[in-house]
């Protein structure tokens, strides 16, 4: 399935914001973007990788690139974004960035939930907010809601960040549902294990059962030709043909079997 370029940027053109774009799966669909001759607006915490990745940007695909350094976590991110992004004729949304800290639950303080709370429910659900308005009235656009695999059933060692990609999921499916009357089209794209930096440097350590592992650009490439297609996409044959096997065994079993996975994989943080 081959992408439309001319189609895809007049529908989901000029300008994309993509929250967490400096590196790994946000640093990916902002290339991809910019290589479809997307303006993009680039956001992320530290300012001196974000100006790297526009730099490159700009030479590689000669478009405009605009960026930010902003916490999408704090209770004013939006206020903030907002004189600029009013600016502009903005098309698409992609909520990437996420917070997820692999241990014990109660090893999280309570700063370290509200953290989870913050970056991966509260920052999607107003940037959704905010950008659903803008997309009304042009009757186009479209918005991507990065989830995870560990989303679809509990898990320990991950409880919070699961629960969060929950939420990320139903919202997203749920915005596919009301909004595509309206043009709008939502993704939920559900990536399992990627070879970003943050996955990298949980230093999962797999026994003889390895689980497939992709790279960000297909993870990326996979969103964006879903994007309008379909509520839900699951990246990778192995992570679609998983959750089947999970959800023929039952979200008892299920959890169960993630669970004990997940603390065997990082033992070392239990
Ligand atoms: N990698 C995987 O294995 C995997 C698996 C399943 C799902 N996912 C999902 O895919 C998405 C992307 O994952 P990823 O592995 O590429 O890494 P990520 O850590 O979610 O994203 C990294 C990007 O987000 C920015 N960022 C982090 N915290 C931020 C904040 N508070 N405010 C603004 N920007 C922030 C980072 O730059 P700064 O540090 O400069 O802010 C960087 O540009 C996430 O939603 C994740 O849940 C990933």
């Amino acid at each position: 399935m081959d992408i439309d370029r001319d189609r895809f940027r007049a529908r989901y053109g000029p300008w994309a914001f993509i929250g967490g774009a400096s590196e790994g799966i946000g640093e990916a669909f902002a290339d991809l973007l910019a290589a479809m001759g997307l303006s993009v607006f680039l956001v992320a915490r530290h300012g001196e990788a974000l100006e790297r990745t526009a730099c490159r940007l700009r030479a590689r695909h000669g478009v405009a690139v605009r960026w930010r350094a902003i916490d999408l976590a704090s209770p004013r991110m939006l206020a903030e974004l907002r004189p600029e992004l009013d600016e502009l004729d903005l098309g698409l949304l992609v909520c990437n960035a996420a917070y997820g800290a692999i241990r014990p639950f109660l090893h999280n303080s309570f700063e370290d939930l509200n953290a989870h709370l913050d970056l991966n429910c509260r920052a999607p659900l107003l940037l959704a907010r905010y950008v659903a308005e803008r997309l009304q009235p042009r009757g186009r656009g479209g918005m991507i809601i990065m989830s995870s695999l560990v989303g679809f059933h509990g898990a320990a060692m991950l409880s919070t960040y699961a629960a969060t990609k929950a939420f990320d999921t139903v919202l997203g499916e749920s915005l596919h549902h009301e909004l595509r009357s309206q043009g709008i089209d939502v993704l939920v794209c559900v990536a399992g294990a990627t070879r970003t930096p943050s996955y990298l440097s949980t230093a999962p350590r797999y026994g003889w059962l390895r689980p497939s592992e992709h790279e960000a650009e297909r993870v990326a490439d996979e969103a964006l030709r879903c994007l309008g297609r379909k509520p839900l996409h699951i990246v990778g044959t192995r992570n679609h043909v998983t959750l089947q096997l999970l959800r023929v065994l039952g979200r008892r079993l299920a959890s169960r079997l993630m669970s004990t996975s997940l603390t065997r994989i990082y033992r070392d943080k239990a």
